[in-house]
This record gives structure tokens, C-alpha cells and sequence, in this order.
């Protein structure tokens, strides 16, 4: 079994007074990797180091060299491909197939962040246009902003790593990177990818430790000018309210919606719908898990549906040919099968699984379900969609909007104007027209709106957020 540490300006801290945590296969139980804890004092120390660096190297590093490290690390991810989907699959259970994905997606947000550090511009304002301006000019840069804290999931320790890390470099900042202890391994590996692309030691400062332990004094550090989180809304909340004087970009959960009109192409949207509920087990923040359907298509759409997710292979992730895996932890699937039978009590009807074994929850399509039930209300995270009847536009507007979510949805008709007029109402970060609301381009703007977030993900719109705006004004001298 693998032994891994935090590695804090290119040290791998091992010693062995150290706490020690477990990664575990979550399909078969596989011990996988020993985990040397790190602590307060690392987090102490990366601080230090990360502040330290900013100003000596990254600070004062060149764009092009900036766009060189990442395009490097992107051709080294093509080449190491197959490890980094390898482990992804063990350690998060996410079946090949997607973490193969996940891997690709990954080397297009290192590309696009390479070709953005060398297109971080400003403007020069027209500082006549306020009276008594005159003579004037006025330099609006975008600066670093510092140390970037970022606090990664286990859903896509890959993909949502790389969201921080590449645009934190991008744009000339230093990181303390905490991934999910449940997936640190993925995250060991893409420092040490790094630092053969040519990073400087302790420009990317890993601390693989508990939340309690580095990611709340990670928060709070004064030396930290920036926190960057994608998990759960508890956690979310927690630092928002005590990062101080710090930007944050929180990405949170979600219960999307999908809304099919009854001129949308069922076969198609019922495909697409089957990968957007059950990808990964639903562990994806725009797992689609509400559908509404016009009554007129319901039945149909409905068989199709329920045909198309009994088609499904569920087994080994690491198998081509599966399709759903386990989830996280044994406890996680006992706390999602216990809202379904939660549901089943208030009335609602299993059309097709509902049922567990061990870590795998098998895909499982609710109907006869109210907006109070927590499959409907609350963020699911798990393989459980609902589908929901509506007769009129009005109608399911207010039922998608009925949410403390708001991250992004799919709405799927011919129309284009009854598509824009929805889109335009939807109190959404994002909405795809004819596309499901699992789908994700690491290119477009990401984040949410009500509970779902703070702050745009998406290489430039987060490369953006980890600058700031310096203002430099001239008064030009008349007299010669
Ligand atoms: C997420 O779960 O927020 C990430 C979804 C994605 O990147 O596809």
C-alpha cells in the first residue's frame, strides 16, 4: 500500500509521530493509500512558504512562463492519462469510462488556462468623459491577488482541482491546495505533474488533512487572500462567514431541474437524461433530479425512461462496460436509500431501483412525489431522479424556481422563443437549451445563484476573480 504527506515547498512531510487515515476502494474495500495527516503547524508553515513565494516567484514570473508550466502539465496529463483515470476510478469509484472523461475535460482546462496567462489585459479609461477630468489617463491592470486557498471534493478531484489551481497560476498566485481526504491521491499526483512541468517548489503547497484540522484555519489565515471551495452547503455557509476580508467563490449544491415541453425529442432527451441522473451515482452537483414533463409526453416519455435506466450495468467501476459504480461510502448510500424510503412513506412510487447493496444504490426513478419531500427539496447527491407532470409554462417555472438551489437546469423544446423566454426566467447560474443540466464545458461560466454559490467558475471567469484591479491615473503636464 502507498504511504503519501502533505508536500509543503517540495518536502513530502512523513514522519511518523504523524495520524495516519485510510483511502479505501469504495467498491471492494481495498486498502489503497496510507495517509500521513497534517496539521495546524503545516498549515502554519505552507502559509508562510505560499506568501513567501508569491512575492519572489509568481508574482514576478512572466506570462509566458506561466503559459509554458500549463501547457506543459497538460501534454504530461495526456501522457499520464490512463494512471490519473486509474486512480480516480479506485479511489472515488467513479466508473472508467467517466473518470477517463474527467481526465480529458482536465487537460482542456490546462490548455485554456495556458493560453489565458498570456491574455490577462486591462483597459486604458477615457478619464475625460467625467468634467474636469482633462489631461488625464487612467490604467486599469489586474494584478495577483496572492495565496489562493482551494478546497476541492472527491466528486472530480480532478477536474474541480484543476479549476483553482490552473487559473490560480494562470494569473501569477500561489495555492495551499486541500483536496477531500477521501481522494488525496489523484491530488498527490497532479503536484508532483507540476513540478515536472516546471513549477517552482512551493508555488502549490498540498496539505492532505482533515477540514477541522487545516481547511477551517486555511479559512481564517491571514495570509490567505482568497478561499475557492466546491462542496456541501453547510461547509459553504461555515466560510462565508468567517473568511473575513477574503474573495471566496463558493460552489455548492443543487437539485436541478430539466423541463421537456411536449415538442421536445423524447428519445434523445431520455437518453441524455439517463447519463444526467446517473453518471457517477448522481454524486454531481447538476445531477438532473428534477424532470418535468408536459402531461401530453409524460407516459412516454416515462416508459422510455425507466427502459433505457434498466439497461444500465452496474458493477466493478473499473470494468469498460459499467455504468454505475458505488457511491462514496456505505454511509452516504444508506442516507440516500433512507430518502427514498422516507418518500415511498409519504406517498411517492419507486418506478424502477430503490434498492442498496453495500455502497451501490441502484438507479432509481421516483414518481407520485411533492416539492416538500427532501428528494425533491434538498440535494440529493445519489443515483434518484423524480419526474414530475406539468401542464403549463407558467406552471413549471414556478415549480423549477420553487428552490433554495439555483446552479443550472436543462429545458428541452423546439420552440427557440418559448426556450429563451424559460431561460430568461429561470433563477439559474446557468441554463442549456436542449442539452441536459449535467452537462458542463469548463469553458462557460459556472456557479450559482441562491444557495448554490458565490463567484463564476470556468477558466477565464475564475482566472478573472483571482486577480484584482489596480487603478494607475496620470496627470499629463500641458506646459513644455
Ligand atoms: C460539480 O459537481 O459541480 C462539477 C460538475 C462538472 O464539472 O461536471
Amino acid at each position: 500500500m502507498m504511504q503519501i504527506g502533505s508536500i509543503i515547498n517540495g518536502q513530502e512531510r512523513m514522519e511518523d509521530h504523524r495520524q495516519t487515515m485510510t483511502v479505501i476502494n469504495p467498491f471492494n474495500n481495498e486498502k489503497i493509500a496510507e495517509l500521513k495527516l497534517a496539521t495546524k503547524q503545516d498549515l502554519e508553515d505552507a502559509a508562510q512558504i505560499s506568501f513567501a513565494k508569491f512575492h519572489s516567484t509568481t508574482k514576478v514570473m512572466p506570462a509566458h512562463q506561466r503559459a509554458d508550466i500549463l501547457r506543459k502539465a497538460a501534454d504530461l496529463l495526456v501522457e499520464k492519462s490512463e494512471d490519473f483515470a486509474t486512480i480516480i476510478c479506485k479511489e472515488a469509484g467513479k466508473p472508467i469510462k467517466y473518470s477517463r472523461g474527467e481526465v480529458e475535460r482536465s487537460v482542456q482546462i490546462l490548455r485554456f488556462a495556458s493560453e489565458l496567462a498570456k491574455n490577462i489585459t486591462g483597459e486604458v479609461l477615457p478619464m475625460d468623459a467625467a468634467i474636469g477630468g482633462e489631461h488625464r489617463m487612467g490604467l486599469v491592470k489586474r494584478e495577483p491577488l496572492g495565496v489562493v486557498g482551494a478546497i476541492t471534493p472527491f466528486n472530480f478531484p480532478l477536474n474541480l482541482s484543476l479549476h483553482k489551481l490552473a487559473p490560480a497560476i494562470a494569473a501569477g498566485n500561489t495555492v495551499i491546495y486541500k483536496p477531500a481526504e477521501k481522494t488525496p491521491i489523484s491530488a498527490y499526483m497532479l503536484v508532483k505533474l507540476f513540478e515536472e512541468a516546471g513549477l517552482p517548489e512551493g508555488v502549490i503547497n498540498l496539505l492532505i488533512g482533515t477540514g477541522k484540522e487545516v481547511g477551517a484555519p486555511l479559512v481564517t489565515h491571514e495570509k490567505v487572500h482568497k478561499i475557492s471551495f466546491t462542496g456541501s452547503l453547510p461547509v459553504g455557509k461555515s466560510i462565508r462567514e468567517t473568511a473575513g476580508f477574503k474573495k471566496v467563490t463558493l460552489e455548492l449544491g443543487s437539485n436541478s431541474p430539466n423541463i421537456l415541453f411536449e415538442d421536445a425529442n423524447i428519445d434523445n432527451a431520455a437518453t441524455e437524461l439517463v447519463k444526467g441522473a446517473f453518471a457517477f451515482s448522481g454524486q454531481v452537483c447538476i445531477s438532473a433530479q428534477r424532470i418535468y414533463v408536459h402531461k401530453a409526453i409524460f407516459d412516454r416519455f416515462l416508459e422510455d425512461y425507466i427502459r433505457k435506466t434498466k439497461a444500465l450495468q452496474i458493477g466493478d467501476p473499473i470494468s469498460d462496460q459499467t455504468d454505475i459504480g458505488p457511491m462514496i461510502n456505505e454511509d452516504e448510500a444508506k442516507r440516500a436509500k433512507q430518502w427514498i424510503d422516507d418518500a415511498v412513506k409519504e406517498g411517492a412510487k419507486i418506478e424502477v431501483g430503490g434498492e442498496r447493496n453495500g455502497t451501490i444504490l441502484s438507479p432509481t426513478i421516483m414518481t407520485n412525489v411533492d416539492e416538500n419531500m427532501k428528494i425533491i427539496a434538498e440535494e440529493v447527491f445519489a443515483p434518484i431522479v423524480s419526474v414530475i407532470p406539468f401542464e403549463s409554462e407558467e406552471e413549471v417555472i414556478q415549480y423549477a424556481n420553487n428552490s433554495i438551489y439555483g446552479l443550472q437546469a436543462g429545458v428541452f423544446t423546439k420552440d427557440i422563443n418559448r426556450a429563451l423566454r424559460v431561460a430568461d426566467r429561470l433563477e439559474m447560474g446557468g441554463v442549456w437549451i436542449n442539452e441536459i443540466s449535467t452537462y458542463r464545458q469548463d469553458n462557460h461560466p459556472y456557479g450559482g445563484v441562491k444557495q448554490s454559490g458565490v463567484g463564476k467558475e470556468g477558466v477565464k471567469y475564475a482566472t478573472e476573480d483571482m486577480t484584482e484591479i489596480k487603478f494607475i491615473g496620470i496627470k499629463i503636464d500641458q506646459t513644455n
